[in-house]
């Protein structure tokens, strides 16, 4: 599907490099002229977004980690000290800290919009699948990166959440301890947590060269859910229409990424995370970051503590089985009425999972949160496989380019 590349090197030394290493024309062929489906609307430029703020992260991640101690004695002082006195320290811990929480917004834009499209069906598993194990490695990331500054929040967060393995049959206490390098959270856990969270971001920037390598071998979906049939009709190329389009929308992204760094820096944080680290002091409710918020309310939902670990990490496992348990041949939510409601009813359920995930898990909260678990894998694991049965869609247009024609004809009408 990648745009066959015509790119011929102006340069006797352009032309010289290119036939012993071809890279030019592969990003020529990749983004110049690689053909987009010609209907894609707004939500295909998060992908992009999320390359950027990936390489904002590292780029960040690596000038902090000039500055940062990471031992239990001088972890929270060296992130107060980038903050007052390391020239321009503030703006790269805010960018950082903020951009997280971008990224995660980001992505969870990115993955709905392959829900609401059905991007993850056949032929784009492995492009999805590559996806589930990128959002896997940015959950770890993001944990690990929040027990460095080692504050109250990242001590107690890290202890919740490292002693879930305790739940494990068996093994379950021996994984903890080896988990920590101890007997608790200390000096050693914060240490190979610093070295993985600096590891993770480049493991996560090789699984997207896989993942965009998978889109380009299948091609973009669209809004419309039909393939390219015709390259001429259905697709413009890349150059400049996506790339403009692309860049527009990361301006607009960041210009909300800055509102937060520079007029509500610490509103996505928690201010017990301002408090230094006391193993002998347990803050009130111990919550994590919003972007956890509703796999934590699953993980309190279910009463028996490996029964709540196994809902968790199965809550984004059942993801990477999508493709299989969507049987609807038609990709599109568009053209699926009874689809479009579900979706619709997930999307709240989980924004209402993240609200209960931020509460104390007591009375009407726990209840709330067990119906809405109970949703969470209904939709994937009942409502999904039945809906392909028994649902009758609206007529899928033959084309991309009668899906906009037949758009257009509709605006034309109105109109007139
Ligand atoms: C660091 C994180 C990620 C980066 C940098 C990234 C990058 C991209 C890019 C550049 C595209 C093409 C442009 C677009 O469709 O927006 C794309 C498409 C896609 N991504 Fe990601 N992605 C990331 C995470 C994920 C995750 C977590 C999932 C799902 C679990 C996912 C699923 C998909 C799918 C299904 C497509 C094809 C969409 C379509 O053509 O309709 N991606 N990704």
């Amino acid at each position: 599907m990648s745009g066959h590349s015509t790119y011929v090197p102006k340069s006797a030394l352009g032309r010289w490099f290119e036939s012993r290493l071809p890279i030019m024309g592969l990003i020529h062929g990749s983004f110049v002229v690689y053909p987009v489906p010609r209907n894609l609307n707004y939500f295909w430029t998060f992908g992009g977004i999320l390359s950027f703020m990936l390489i904002c992260q590292i780029i960040t991640g690596i000038v902090l980690a000039m500055h940062y101690t990471p031992h239990v004695d001088y972890a929270f002082a060296s992130v107060e000290y980038i903050m007052r006195d390391v020239n321009w320290g503030w703006v790269i811990r805010y960018t950082h800290a903020n951009g997280a929480s971008m990224f995660f917004i980001a992505v969870y834009l990115h993955m709905l919009r392959g829900l609401y499209y059905g991007s993850y069906k056949a032929p784009r598993e492995v492009l999805w699948i590559l996806g589930v194990i990128i959002y896997l490695l940015m959950m770890a990331t993001g944990f690990m990166g929040y027990v460095l500054p080692w504050g109250q929040m990242s001590f107690w967060g890290a202890t919740v959440i490292t002693n879930l393995f305790s739940a494990i049959p068996l093994v379950g206490d021996a994984i903890t301890t080896w988990l920590w390098g101890g007997y608790s959270v200390d000096n050693p856990t914060l240490n190979r947590f610093f070295s993985l969270h600096y590891l993770l971001p480049f493991m996560i920037a090789a699984v997207v060269v896989l993942h965009v390598w998978a889109l380009h071998v299948t091609g973009q979906n669209n809004p419309a859910g039909v393939e390219v049939k015709n390259v001429e009709r259905d697709t413009l190329p890349f150059t400049p229409y996506a790339t403009v389009k692309d860049g527009f929308a990361l301006l607009c992204f960041l210009i909300f990424f800055s509102w937060f760094v520079f007029y509500a820096p610490n509103y996505l944080g928690h201010a017990d995370n301002y408090v230094e680290a006391n193993p002998l002091v347990t803050p009130a409710h111990i919550v994590p970051e919003w972007y956890y918020l509703p796999f934590y309310a699953i993980l309190r939902a279910i009463p028996s503590k490996l029964g709540g670990v196994m809902a968790m990490f199965g809550a984004i496992v059942v993801l990477a089985f999508l493709p299989w348990l969507d049987t609807s041949r038609v990709k599109s939510a568009a053209y699926r009425p009874l689809y479009k409601f579900f979706f619709w009813l997930f999307v709240v359920s989980c924004l209402g999972l993240g609200f209960l995930g931020a509460k104390p898990p007591e009375g009407a909260y726990v209840i709330a949160s067990r119906l809405l678990t109970l949703y969470y894998f209904g939709f994937f694991l009942i409502i999904m496989p039945l809906l392909g049965l028994f649902e009758t869609p609206k007529p899928v247009p033959a084309s991309i380019a009668d899906a906009v024609l037949a758009k257009n004809s509709a605006h034309a009408q109105a109109h007139s």
